[in-house]
């Protein structure tokens, strides 16, 4: 039976919902069933056997988009495996080591015993939506610091790991 993957993403800008299709293309290429959604256009998550969650931080936080879903999902994505990453640090720090989840993420992680945690490098550009941003961009802390090597073998271990057969959902075992 094909695993069916649920790739949920918050973004502002677009960058993290790029980050979200590379997870979803490598999963597929790993034989999973991956369907890529805003969590704004999330329905029922029953018929998923996975979820992997992400969202750009601001402000030390995950987007409100992304924090309202956990919130009011957390019952049934405790239900199932999890993997959560976090965008964000416009530097090459999230390729260089593991940048673990600012303390509201931990916590969620705890809450809904999530698998795993990443955080990738995010990016800023000067056509970014707000005054705040365009400030950081004008002041040379703007640029791209995905990086999609990161990112894909991130999501083949995601790929691997539940292709290997472990984790039905809970309530199942
Ligand atoms: C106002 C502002 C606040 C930010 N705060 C953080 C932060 O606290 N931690 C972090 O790692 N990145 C921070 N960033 C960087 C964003 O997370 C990064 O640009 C991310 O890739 C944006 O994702 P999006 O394009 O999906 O909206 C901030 C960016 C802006 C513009």
């Amino acid at each position: 039976m094909t695993v069916k993957v649920l790739v949920a993403y918050a973004t502002k800008n677009g960058s993290t919902a790029e980050i979200a299709r590379t997870i979803t293309e490598v999963l597929r290429e790993e034989g999973l069933e991956a369907e890529l959604r805003p969590v704004a256009d999330v329905g029922e998550l029953q018929e998923y056997d996975a979820v992997v969650l992400g969202s750009p931080l601001y402000k030390g936080q995950w987007h409100k988009d992304a924090r309202r879903f956990a919130k009011r999902r957390r019952e049934e994505l405790a239900q199932r495996p999890v993997w959560l990453f976090s965008s964000g640090p416009l530097d090459a720090s999230a390729s260089e080591r593991n940048i673990p989840p600012v303390p509201s993420v931990r916590r969620l992680l705890i809450e809904i015993h999530a698998k795993e945690h990443a955080t990738f490098g995010g990016c800023l550009t000067e056509d970014a939506r707000s005054w705040a941003a365009r400030m950081i961009v004008k002041a040379g802390h703007g640029g791209d610091f995905r990086d999609v090597k990161q990112i894909s073998a991130w999501a083949q271990h995601v790929g691997v790991t539940l292709r290997g057969g472990a984790a039905p959902r809970r309530e199942e075992r």
